[in-house]
């Protein structure tokens, strides 16, 4: 445990800063995406992640739009083919050609066809039974908007769309599980950040599977000090085992680990604005409904999608947000009890549309503020408390700095006038992200990278940064783009790589090779 950090400036640690154009960043970003492009979607790491992941598809669509907006189509659809007949996406779509013993928990661990059968999953293809958090209406929405008239050809939202209703229903009826219109997740991987110290509380109750039981195929990739522990690791296990034995069936599950999550509502209520404004795209379309047999058809409805997201914004508020804290907590559904540590997930409602003033000026204030430090003691946001008791600057997500977070953070400051803010984050996630050759995660007060590098959605979300003009695509109360991004968009950013980049990508990168 380390109590509290010293205090340092922020200096990317691999590599000296030098003369580096922004095309030479782009094109350094859109190779990471080209090698780890599998076919049809896109891996999150050659080396520990070799399957397609639920959340990380949905960011590197967002960054693979830039790239070509076909594959980015393809990127989603190809997961939501593996959805489950109750809506739900699940986490792993397993890829057959990847042995088994390259990734733990394996497809014969999860036995999704045989043991999800009841709750719907497919059978042609093996995947976890757990889910992520729900991004994939707001990347639909971004990947349409870079390319509308191949995805309007494609009848890419028209065929997306029943799907991401039918996903948002799951989440909204099976997983109500603290019975007051959030969703609860079951698992410490489904809010995605797996060792969070938000979870040691609630998890400590779980027994852990016998020692010996599993073998962990992680730590053939990555070192142990940057991984979650044996112990987290054996309750992982009993969670998911027990998850399966009872079918996957939500009603019957024990669910000994029941969180409701604030990232993960706050996502949903982002992609529930995102169904609308698809709803309103598609809008005089009868689309069949893949769930309910009631109805055999369902129509696009963007004023029932935003009635949706207030009900929602109204009870993440309620139940979630801790005004002595300034930031949202995670509440134990078991124990009925918030849960009184610093995590991440409670400042990303930044990125929810309509949220209470007082709500918004105090989340800033935190953002910046000793826990968090954005601005002073770090460039990165950190995943995890900076005076925590349990903070750790290397260890997954246990303190340092994610990309897909700071994607979020920086869009959230941005939707909330805090411009300035928004551009210093801009620049230092794409510097972090080149200098460590897009490292999984970074010490959000060095830039050291740690975990896989060449990560899929640190190089999508870092070309999606360097291609967008800020605000262009933001929610509703944005602000109108400012000059600095465009600065960002030209051909050299104030962010200086070592040619090394370049070096190791090889040639450019044509947009022509990137388009197939
Ligand atoms: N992130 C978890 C893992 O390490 C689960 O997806 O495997």
């Amino acid at each position: 445990m380390n109590p509290s950090p010293p205090v340092r400036p922020y200096i990317p640690a691999q590599r000296s800063t030098a003369d580096v154009t922004a095309s030479a960043l782009r094109h350094a970003a859109r190779r990471v995406l080209l090698r780890n492009w599998v076919g049809n979607s896109t891996v999150p790491s050659r080396s520990l992640y070799p399957h397609q992941w639920s959340w990380d598809s949905a960011f590197v669509a967002i960054g693979l739009r830039h790239v070509s907006p076909e594959r980015a189509q393809r990127e989603l659809e190809t997961l939501l083919a593996a959805q489950w007949g109750d809506g739900r996406v699940p986490h792993i779509v397993f890829n057959p050609a990847v042995p088994l013993d390259a990734y733990f928990p394996s497809p014969d661990f999860w036995r999704s066809s045989t043991a999800g059968a009841a709750a719907g999953a497919p059978e042609g293809v093996e995947t976890s039974g757990i889910v992520q958090p729900p991004v994939h209406a707001l990347a639909a929405w971004l990947v349409h908007r870079a390319d509308p008239a191949t995805s309007r050809r494609r009848g890419f939202l028209r065929r997306l769309y029943p799907k991401l209703v039918a996903w948002h229903r799951y989440l909204t009826t099976h997983r109500d599980l603290g019975g007051h219109g959030l969703v609860s997740v079951v698992h410490p991987w489904e809010p995605g950040m797996d060792n969070s110290p938000c979870w040691d509380e609630p998890l400590a109750r779980v027994e852990p599977a016998p020692p010996g039981s599993f073998r962990r195929a992680d730590l053939d990739h990555g070192s142990a000090a940057d991984r979650p522990t044996d112990l987290d690791y054996a309750r992982y296990v009993r969670l998911a085992a027990d998850y399966r034995d009872h079918d996957y069936l939500d009603a019957e599950a024990p669910h000994r680990f029941a969180v409701e999550d604030p990232g993960v509502n706050a996502l949903l209520i982002a992609s529930e604005h995102a169904l609308a404004d698809i709803a309103d795209e598609i809008a005089p379309e009868v689309v069949p409904d893949p769930v309910s047999e009631a109805r055999d058809a369902l129509c696009a409805d963007a004023d029932a999608h935003r009635r949706r997201a207030r009900e929602l914004t109204a009870a993440l508020v309620e139940r979630l947000w801790d005004a002595e804290a300034g930031q949202f907590l995670c509440r134990d559904v078991r124990s009925g009890e918030p849960i009184r540590e610093r995590g991440v997930a409670g400042l990303l409602p930044l990125i929810v549309p309509g949220l209470p003033r007082d709500v918004v000026h105090a989340l800033l204030r935190t953002v910046c503020g000793e826990h968090f430090g954005l601005g002073g003691t770090v460039r990165l946001v950190p995943s995890y408390d900076l005076l925590g008791h349990a903070f750790d600057p290397r260890r997954y997500w246990r303190g340092p700095a994610w990309f897909n977070v700071n994607w979020l953070v920086e869009r959230g400051l941005r939707q909330h006038g805090q411009t300035a803010r928004a551009d210093a984050l801009r620049a230092a996630v794409v510097t972090a992200a080149a200098a460590s050759d897009f490292a999984e995660y970074v010490d959000p007060r060095t830039g050291a990278g740690y975990g896989s590098r060449e990560f899929s959605w640190t190089a999508a979300l870092a070309l999606d940064l360097l291609k967008t003009a800020p605000a262009a695509e933001s929610a509703p109360a944005a602000e109108p783009a400012p000059e600095r991004a465009a600065a960002l968009a030209e051909p050299r950013v104030e962010a200086r790589v070592e040619a090394r980049v370049e070096a190791r990508v090889g040639a450019p990168v044509g947009s022509g090779e990137a388009a197939r």
